[in-house]
């Protein structure tokens, strides 16, 4: 119930979510707010089963919410059941190769925005920096000085009010201007409202396994303007991922050959945390299930409960689906076609501990193994009995799934591991899978300073019990290969992605990352950021006490 939120989650919940009235006061208490929410998506059902089905969803979803069992993306707590009522944290737009189009990318990106969603977006089809351009015999500026309009117009708005834009710039490594692409963050402060990742081919991956070259190729006219060597890329990235975190990567080619809706165009971008790859046009509402709340207090979880769990978890993201008011009408039309949801975890790394499990070892990896198979398995079987009760996505028909005679689902996507960022700090729990960052110290968001001790370390220290530092173990104490080994086990059960950081300590030796690179690639994760500590001015956490 919602008596059991902690003072930070009481914090952020009024900075951010509870409704405000004109003067800016709070109007509206968490649970009201979960009331709220409950009510508009469940609104859906009406449509399914009438007003009957429509109110026994609305007591589910309050249940799981209000017992923080369940939290949907940010969107969907602030804007569910208000005027705006845009519900989706995930956007992602075309850019085409003109002027007119690109400040149309550019009006549509600040919308989403207003909207409090986060938008990705895929440079590659802009013709590169001193490229020719017909109509005015002039010279283009290329992709990269491009991305600075689309900054400049993010840095101007602030989501839904509330929170700052956020973007997501990926150019495909075979771009001819993939050089300034890497190093266009280099001076602190630039692209500030960006996250880059450069979208790695197979063919890069082989060049580049071959010791030899790749072309680059102008997108304009798919001409070849020159012969570029593999190694230099990717020494390249890993060294500028090294100094600052970016640019990360996505396997391009290996996240269209998975996906489920690859007849209906090609994926070149991701939502702005890399976990969502879209389609041009294509948005995602996300939610998570808070493990803690299906565990025991020695972390068993109750498996016929989680069950349940997700099968409700899947109706409300489907409900979201149905009641969200798009943006555009060409989001609406290309979302309502895929019907994509997003369905993750958070707390995974508290449950370790709670098991006495290493974050770092073969024991984590499988529960990790255990769990998320069961995620899958579990959602999987909900969307197809959606599917015979509501009808399937619109686009399964000539989906690779249905000529291969699968059942049918209600939605081409199910599963996500979203960052989790603030509905973690909601929950009381460790974020989406990452390991916990620092057992006591301050948090600066909202321009405050918090303070926060990990509940469980919490409680040990007040009971004077032992500290196990095997278990009680950071996520810079974690080695690189563990991060990206378990990255790729969630993976495996996961159809879109894994938000997920790769920790590495302020001395790592740029090899690291680049093995850490490889190592992704190898395991079949379809993308790898990481993070060497202390590489950035600003950090958001600041570790006063990790140990
Ligand atoms: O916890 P919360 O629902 O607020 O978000 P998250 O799980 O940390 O992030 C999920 C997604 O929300 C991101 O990948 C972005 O697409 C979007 N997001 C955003 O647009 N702006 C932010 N400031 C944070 C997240």
């Amino acid at each position: 119930m919602p008596g059991e939120l902690t003072p930070n989650a009481l914090v952020t919940l009024r900075a951010r979510y509870l409704r405000k009235n004109q003067r800016g006061e709070v109007v509206e208490n968490p649970e009201q707010l979960f009331r709220r929410v409950a009510r508009a998506v469940a609104a859906a059902e009406k449509a399914f089963g009438g007003s009957g089905a429509a109110a026994e969803a609305e007591e589910l979803f309050f249940e799981d919410m209000a017992a923080l069992r369940f939290l949907p993306n940010s969107p969907t707590l602030m804007n569910a059941g208000t005027e705006m009522g845009q519900l989706a944290a995930c956007f992602v737009l075309p850019v085409a190769d003109s002027l007119p189009e690109i400040f149309n990318s550019v009006r549509d990106a600040a919308l989403i925005h207003q909207s409090g969603g986060g938008t990705g977006f895929s440079f590659s089809r802009l013709r590169p920096a001193g490229d020719r351009v017909k109509s005015t015999m002039g010279i283009s500026s290329g992709p990269v000085s491009f991305m600075r309009v689309f900054d400049a117009a993010t840095e101007a708005i602030k989501q839904g009010g509330t929170r700052r834009g956020a973007n997501m710039g990926i150019l495909r490594v075979d771009h001819p201007d993939i050089l300034d692409f890497i190093t266009a963050k280099d001076r602190e402060g630039e692209l500030a409202n960006f996250n880059i990742s450069v979208a790695i081919s197979d063919g890069f991956m082989a060049a580049l396994n071959r010791g030899g070259s790749y072309p680059l190729v102008n997108p304009r006219d798919g001409e070849v303007v020159r012969e570029q060597d593999a190694g230099e890329v990717f020494r390249t990235i890993a060294a500028h991922a090294w100094q600052n975190g970016e640019p990360g990567v996505v396997f391009i080619d290996r996240v269209n050959a998975s996906h489920p809706a690859r007849h209906l165009g090609e994926i070149e971008a991701t939502n702005p945390c890399g976990e969502q790859p879209l389609l041009p046009w294509e948005a995602c509402n996300l939610g998570s299930l808070n493990l803690l709340r299906f565990a025991d207090r020695q972390g068993v979880i109750d498996f016929p409960q989680l069950g349940e769990g997700v099968a409700r978890a899947i109706r409300f993201l489907d409900d979201v689906v149905e009641v969200n008011r798009y943006p555009l009408p060409a989001i609406a039309e290309m979302t309502r076609k895929t019907r994509k949801l997003g369905l993750g975890v958070m707390g995974f790394a508290d449950l370790l501990i709670l098991r006495g499990i290493p974050y770092g070892s073969e024991a984590a990896l499988r529960a990790a193994d255990e769990l998320m198979g069961f995620l899958r398995r579990e959602s999987l079987a909900a969307s197809r009995r959606l599917a015979q009760e509501r009808g399937p996505y619109p686009g399964f028909a000539g989906s690779p799934g249905q000529r291969a005679g699968e059942a049918p689902q209600r939605n081409a996507t199910l599963n996500t591991v979203a960052p989790t960022g603030t509905l973690s700090l909601i929950a009381g729990v460790s974020s989406g899978i990452e390991p916990v960052f620092a057992f006591a110290y301050q948090r600066h968001v909202l321009g405050t300073v918090l303070e926060e001790v990990h509940p469980l370390y919490e409680r040990r220290r007040r009971l004077g019990e032992p500290i196990d530092p095997r278990v009680f173990v950071t996520a810079r104490q974690i080695s690189p290969e563990w991060h990206v080994r378990m990255q790729a086990v969630f993976q495996e059960h996961v159809d879109n992605a894994v938000s997920k950081t790769i920790n590495f300590p302020a001395e790592a030796p740029v090899e690291e990352v680049e093995n850490a690179f490889l190592q992704a690639y190898q395991l079949g994760c379809k993308g790898l950021t990481v993070y060497r500590d202390r590489s950035r001015r600003q950090q958001v956490l600041n570790v006063c006490d990790s140990k």
